[in-house]
């Protein structure tokens, strides 16, 4: 069937609008606009390219054109059969019961994508060049000339649905509404399939309750790769490359009660087995923790409640909670050890609350390599890691928090220490940033000099020495400083291995060998966490990041 030329004309003239507009940039290295849309959303640009449209080039009525006859035809190369599509509700669907064999679904992704707001960008314009076209006026509100706005399952509180505010708990009931009219329509021996990406636990937590209450049980997952491998993620934070495509099926109204012992005894397995299994295929970092979600989901999801021996029912928070946590303890394993799996707060055997903080957010921080030429690590993406770096590697809190808390790590403890907290986001610390509070205004000559003419002596007292200014108590453990802050609240400073790991990269960077030399001796003699450390934190720092440089660098000076 060849494509309705009216339609195919509005559509060019959308794309054209798309790359015409006073918010478009321009791309100095191909010469050419870039389109509004290459995020999904409308970003400021100080400066704009301006395209022509009458003429042939990127930007034109004509390449526009020529852009849309061609995916067109892409369409029509996937097959002949024809299919039927309808505009309708999530919540309310047309279709009768139990009469799909497959219901499969993209659903909107929590408060990520404003897409109706984003569709009136186009939407304007296709009125105007399709007057009367019956799939451009809002099906559900007769007065609305723009995009459906009142039905949209959306996380934004700006906004109103029958009086209320789109909040979470809104969506979340939107979504179970959604997901039992999946289930509604679903053949009893029917398969769903959900696909969702989200870079919060807060948005997770959303859309699986949503499928729980609407009575599904998750049975598989699988992260695909659909983002492109850009350098717009930039591993400055951690972006997603892939989205989950979640397996489910109706849960029987029958289903059995689960028991909390059982379910908290599996879940580690059925974890660990998935993680090693990504991990082999390339999956890393954020990426990873969503995509154990489902195997996580399955055990719990297949009951229809779960109780404790007494009794007491688990809800879905709780459940999540000790997911992340057996998620975030599988990858300090991995990356540092068996003790540290099981520290909470300074456990003899494990390495301390920092260096347990910096290797999970390191870890978190990987992305998965979504191409042969991302694994390469070509040289602008180095070069856009380095930038990154310089001003600190940033997680949302949301993610930081949900790892840290189960692990005993309290964030305010490390923050202005190695960590900075600010809008959401926390930010590690460059190592460079922490050279003045590791030595102090003098900085690492008069550090080096000190251990160079005193090799046995303990680091810790060179290091911190800022601190001698303030008001101190002086503990009787040699070397470990109490100071009373600002609110007259005890904190305790002592060198931890990452300070001292972080201590001997920065004689590193300011070329002090001899003083290198003698605090990893001295560290080597002190037992193995120290390399220990520094090999964990060099497999994670990201190539082309400073530190990266400076531990490898740092670990060749280590006698074999
Ligand atoms: C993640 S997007 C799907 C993107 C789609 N797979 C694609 O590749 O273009 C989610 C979609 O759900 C739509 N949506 C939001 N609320 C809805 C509702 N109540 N009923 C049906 N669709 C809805 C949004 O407009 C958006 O287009």
């Amino acid at each position: 069937m060849s494509p309705d030329p009216n339609a195919l004309l509005g559509i060019a003239i959308d794309k054209t609008s798309d790359l015409g507009n006073a918010l478009a940039p321009w791309k100095p290295d191909a010469e050419c606009p870039v389109h509004l849309f290459a995020r999904q959303a409308i970003g400021m640009a100080w400066d704009f390219s301006e395209s022509v449209p009458p003429c042939d080039s990127s930007g034109s009525f004509l390449s526009a054109y020529q852009r849309s006859v061609d995916a067109l035809n892409s369409i029509g190369e996937l097959g002949s059969k024809p299919g039927q599509i309808q505009l309708a509700d999530a919540t309310d669907h047309p279709l009768p019961d139990q009469t799909a064999g497959v219901w499969f679904t993209d659903p909107p992704y929590y408060d990520a994508v404003p897409y109706s707001d984003l569709s009136d960008f186009f939407l304007v314009w296709l009125k105007r060049t399709l007057p009367e076209h019956p799939l451009l006026r809002d099906p559900f509100d007769p007065d609305n000339p723009l995009s459906p706005k009142t039905a949209e399952a959306v996380q934004d509180e700006t906004k109103q649905a029958g009086g209320r505010p789109k909040d979470r708990e809104w969506f979340e009931e939107t979504m179970a509404k959604a997901f039992s009219e999946g289930r509604r329509m679903l053949s009893e021996d029917g398969i769903g399939s959900v696909v969702f990406a989200h870079k919060t636990t807060e948005g997770w937590e959303a859309l699986l309750s949503g499928m729980i209450r609407g009575g599904w049980t998750i049975t598989g997952s699988w992260p695909i790769a659909t983002e492109m491998g850009s350098r717009l993620r930039a591993r400055d934070s951690a972006a997603l490359a892939t989205s989950v495509h979640l397996v489910c099926r109706p849960r029987p109204d029958d289903a059995p009660i689960g028991d909390w012992a059982e379910v908290l005894h599996d879940l580690p397995i059925r974890v660990g087995d998935w993680m090693e299994r990504l991990q082999g295929e390339g999956v890393r970092g954020a990426d990873l923790v969503f995509a154990c979600i489902g195997p996580a989901l399955e055990i719990f999801s297949r009951y229809r409640a779960v109780e404790t021996a007494e009794g007491d029912m688990i809800g879905l928070p709780d459940y999540l909670e000790k997911v992340w946590e057996v998620v975030g303890r599988a990858a300090l394993q991995q990356v540092l050890g068996t003790a540290e799996t099981r520290a909470r707060n300074d456990l003899a055997g494990a390495l301390e609350e920092d260096a347990r903080l910096t290797a999970l957010f390191l870890w978190t921080l990987q992305s998965t390599e979504t191409s042969k030429e991302n694994s390469k690590g070509n040289e602008e993406d180095e070069e856009a890691v380095a930038k990154a770096a310089a001003k600190g590697f940033g997680l949302l809190f949301d993610v930081v928090r949900r790892f840290a808390q189960p692990m005993g790590i309290d964030l305010d403890t490390w923050t202005g220490r190695i960590i900075s907290q600010e809008k959401g986001v926390v930010r590690l610390l460059p190592v460079a940033e922490r050279a003045k509070s590791l030595f102090g205004d003098d900085g690492a000559r008069a550090a080096a000099d000190w251990i160079e003419s005193d090799p046995n002596a303990n680091l810790q007292a060179t290091l911190f020495p800022e601190l001698d200014a303030a008001p101190r108590l002086r503990n009787r453990r040699r070397g470990k400083r109490t100071i009373l802050d600002s609110d007259a609240e005890l904190q305790t400073l002592d060198a931890t291995t990452l300070d001292r790991v972080h201590a001997a990269m920065l004689l590193q960077a300011s070329g002090h060998a001899n003083a290198l030399r003698t605090l990893i001796g001295a560290e080597q003699d002190r037992g193995p966490d120290f390399l220990r450390l520094a090999n964990a934190l060099s497999a994670l720092y990201p190539r082309g990041s400073q530190e990266k440089r400076l531990l490898d660098a740092m670990l060749l000076t280590v006698p074999r």
